[in-house]
């Protein structure tokens, strides 16, 4: 048995952050889909189980199960909401639709003595989400915790080593989800805390130099972080065989294909190929106004640009890129639940046409993750800070139709924004602050002549993981002093507003 945490995956949107939990707590974890072979889970020889939740109901007739050999693999097993109840169901109890569906908060109060919930303050927040509800007590199993909805919000089996939680540990809002998961892996299932990122760096790179063998591979940055740590983790698995390529869209901040090349190249000695492109991107991109088809037509113009590629670096056979969890969560339905959001520029595979293997060593990760790589990878703290960059660029920033003159009007507002945060020092206690520009247009008055211009919008979020954020508290005078700058120096703008919306129910992107 090894001293590892296997979770099995019924689609929950929630699974990826229980293995980010259990990272955190310092031991290796894995993901696998609920109907992986039995074969393949005693290979991996985990030293517990986590089921996740999911969408489903254990009493429909095409639910997602588990073969029973499963759970006589002998290792202590922790079902979370979906994940307990089909524990209960496969011991013979019945699961039903609860009277009172429980969706957000509510407190949890220990009645029994528990290993799970050991140390845990009681009544403690937690985040429920369920329409069913365990209608029996399985055998050996006993109550330890309620909630006012929900009598078997905790239900624990020493002898049978199996643990049930009804809510969501894996989420921020249950204060002692941490506590609860170490007591899971910790105490009960014995293991140690002996994992952290520097492994994952030894083991990605072990992984790409045994699936890559002799190959090359491309790597698309884009001057943010997680394709820039990628190329140093790259560089240091393959050397010479990579191929960082540097597309300049047209859509990048000011100066920044120019300031970022002479980065790449001297800072990080990273031999990068730069392509201008922006004749192409602006040209396709001309008089289309859906989000979703920029986003589109940008997709496939990188694989244009990229496809061409070869003739300049000579053979290729791997395609990287740093795409991250939260942008495959939000643009593909996972088993179902996740709800497609917006496309990601860089999710979605590459053509057939395109004789290249993807690599994509961040794909479990979240953010903040990848800066803690970046750092052990001894990156300047100025990359790991820079904030998140879309694949899109400007282009979904820009209301409406994308032109030349458009894309200068927002950098240059851009500019003077990212600016004025590097001359306060609040660059960093952002999570991404940027402009928008609007389609509309505003009556002013400038040096007693009317103006009829554009209005820019300045967008601040401090978030974790890009999965949620939060409008940053702007102090008055630096908001008011930006937008007076924005007005008095760009050409085009005569409006600036603070975008006060939080994600959800926003976006951080407008587009
Ligand atoms: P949204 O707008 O979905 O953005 O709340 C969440 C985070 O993802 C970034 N983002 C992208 N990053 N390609 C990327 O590499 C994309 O197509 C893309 N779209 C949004 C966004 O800037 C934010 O940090």
């Amino acid at each position: 048995m090894k001293n590892r945490v296997l979770i099995l995956d019924f689609g929950s949107q929630y699974t990826k952050l229980i293995a980010r939990r259990i990272r955190e707590i310092g031991v290796y974890c894995e993901i696998f889909p609920f109907n992986a072979k039995v074969e393949k889970i005693r290979k991996f020889d985990p030293g517990a189980l986590v089921l996740s939740g999911g969408p489903s109901s254990v009493y429909a007739p095409r639910a997602p199960r588990i073969s029973s050999e499963i759970l006589q693999l002998n290792v202590p097993i922790l079902g979370i909401c979906y994940g307990m109840q089909l524990l209960a169901h496969l011991a013979g109890m019945r699961v039903t639709p609860a009277k009172e569906r429980e969706f957000g908060l509510a407190h949890l109060s220990v009645c029994d003595e528990s290993r799970l919930l050991q140390g845990v303050r009681t009544p403690t927040p937690v985040w429920m989400s369920h329409g069913d509800k365990i209608a029996q007590l399985p055998k050996d199993f006993h109550i330890t915790a309620t909630t006012d909805n929900t009598e078997m919000a905790t239900i624990e089996s020493d002898t049978r080593r199996m643990y049930g939680v009804q809510f969501h540990p894996e989420v921020v809002h249950t204060v002692a989800g941490r506590r609860i998961l170490e007591n899971f892996v910790l105490s009960i299932s014995g293991l140690k805390a002996d994992w952290n990122m520097g492994d994952f760096i030894q083991e990605s790179i072990v992984r790409v130099r045994h699936r890559v063998g002799a190959g090359r591979i491309i790597l698309g940055l884009s001057g943010g972080v997680d394709s820039t740590v990628l190329a140093m983790l790259l560089q240091k698995a393959v050397g010479e065989r990579l191929i960082p390529v540097f597309v300049d869209t047209g859509l990048l901040r000011k100066n920044e294909f120019s300031d970022l090349m002479t980065r790449f190249r001297d800072g990080l000695g990273l031999k990068v190929h730069g392509i201008d492109a922006s004749e192409i991107f602006l040209k396709r991109l001309k008089r289309v106004r859906s989000p979703e088809r920029k986003r589109k037509i940008i997709g496939r113009t990188f694989i244009d640009v990229f496809s061409g590629i070869e003739n300049t670096v000579g053979r290729v056979d791997f395609f990287a890129q740093g795409t991250l969890y939260p942008d495959v969560i939000e643009s593909v339905s996972v088993n179902g639940p996740a709800a497609k959001i917006k496309s990601h520029h860089n999710v979605g595979g590459l053509p057939e046409t395109l004789n290249w293997q993807l690599v994509e060593p961040f794909r479990e990760l979240f953010k903040d993750e990848v800066r803690r790589i970046g750092r052990e990878l001894g990156l300047e703290e100025a990359w790991i800070q820079r904030h998140p960059f879309p694949g899109p660029g400007l282009a979904v920033r820009i209301i409406g139709a994308v032109t030349r003159e458009r894309v200068r009007r927002l950098q240059e507002a851009d500019a003077i924004l990212i600016r004025e945060l590097h001359r306060r020092g609040i660059y960093n206690d952002i999570w991404q602050a940027f402009t928008v520009l609007l389609p509309i247009r505003s009556v002013g008055v400038m040096g007693d002549v009317r103006t009829y211009e554009n209005v820019a919008v300045l967008r601040m979020v401090r978030s974790v993981d890009g999965m949620t954020a939060d409008c940053y508290p702007a102090d008055h005078e630096f908001l008011v002093a930006t937008a007076n700058q924005i007005v008095n120096e760009v050409k085009g703008i005569n409006r600036v507003a603070y975008d006060l919306t939080s994600k959800p129910p926003g976006t951080i992107e407008w587009e």
